[in-house]
């Protein structure tokens, strides 16, 4: 069966992607990731802050900064360069930063060391009232802008739920040069600790239910922009795993459930991404891909408002 794909440029032996995680940022797991099948890995995130403490612990002893002597967080860049030494599948790099100076450099020396591809996460909440939409995507473009003319490597932006036009921000950072968009980066809210008063910043994996908005915004785009696009978020089972493909996902990312079942987990996934393909007589994944999307439906009405309106409706009627 013809699982291949390609992502960002990356020609890929099935859809499935490690993404950012622990279990990445270990070379045990790594090996463990590939031989359960993993087609690419996303390396957890260097983080702008780790970049800028380190930048001063240099200036405060008045050596040349990182970017000059090339070491930096050094143990990132060997985990790049082992990684990329203990697997054959590409080992995608990430980055974490919140505006476009200083770290950008650091995109360079990933590449150098080996990064097949690197993803940006913008992880950034328009905290500060006064900051207008614009502006807040103004900086994701910056951002991208600046990375995109450090490296030669395929750039991902893993990208946020929260803007008003999301298609069109999509365009925005295809005409910034995204090679790909990671549908969705999973915001960490907080939730509140009664008994203490306090507030409680503990991470939850995900769920199954949490498909619903990566997949309405994968069949919107799908077929209607050029970059890659990847699923993330939610991916439990299969089932997930197929649903994404049929949006048009070009690949779909898991880490909560290898984190619940541990990295054999994707074996899992795979095999069960096969059965569904034998059951249905395809033998690749090419006339999948994308045959619900939004374009392919025969009422493309039905992801937008005049389907809410019969849902809302038709609630409690069986
Ligand atoms: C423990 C943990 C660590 C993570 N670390 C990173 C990270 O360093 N960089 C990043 O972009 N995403 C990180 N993520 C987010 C995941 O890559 C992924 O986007 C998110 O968990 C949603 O996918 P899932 O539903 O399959 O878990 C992390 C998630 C978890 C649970």
């Amino acid at each position: 069966m013809d699982l291949t794909t390609r992502y960002m440029g990356l020609r890929l032996k099935n859809p499935l992607v490690a993404s950012a995680s622990p279990l990445t940022g270990k070379l045990d797991s790594i090996r463990l990731l590939e031989d359960a099948g993993a087609a690419a890995l996303i390396l957890p995130s260097l983080f702008q802050e780790e970049l800028e403490a380190e930048g001063a612990r240099y200036a405060t002893s008045n050596v040349p900064s990182p970017a000059d002597y090339k070491v930096g967080p050094r143990h990132y860049l060997e985990l790049v360069r082992r990684a990329g030494r203990a697997v054959d599948v590409p080992v995608i790099a990430s980055l974490n930063g919140v505006t476009n100076e200083g770290w950008i450099s650091y995109a360079k020396l990933i590449e150098e060391a080996g990064a097949k591809g690197l993803e940006l996460n913008i992880y950034f909440i328009p905290a500060d009232l006064a900051m207008t939409g614009q502006a807040a995507e103004r900086r994701y473009l910056d951002i991208l802008r600046s990375v995109r003319t450090a490296v030669s490597i395929p750039v991902a932006i893993k990208l946020s739920p929260y803007f008003s036009s999301v298609g069109n921000m999509a365009l925005a950072l295809q005409d910034a040069g995204a090679d790909a968009l990671v549908l969705f980066n999973r915001f960490y809210q907080p939730d509140l600790d009664l008994a203490q008063l306090r507030l409680l910043m503990n991470l939850t994996l995900s769920d199954p239910g949490e498909i619903r908005l990566p997949l309405l915004w994968l069949a919107i785009l799908a077929g209607r922009v050029k970059v890659s696009l990847a699923a993330s978020t939610g991916v439990a089972s299969a089932d997930e795993v197929v649903k994404y493909l049929l949006v048009g996902a070009d690949v779909v990312m898991t880490t909560s459930a290898l984190l619940r079942h541990g990295p054999g987990h994707m074996a899992v996934l795979l095999d069960g991404l096969r059965n569904w393909l034998a059951s249905r007589d395809f033998d690749s994944l090419e006339p999948v891909r994308g045959l619900m999307s939004q374009r392919k439906l025969k009422d493309p009405q039905a992801l937008e408002r005049a389907n809410y309106i019969e849902i809302l409706q038709g609630y409690g009627q069986g």
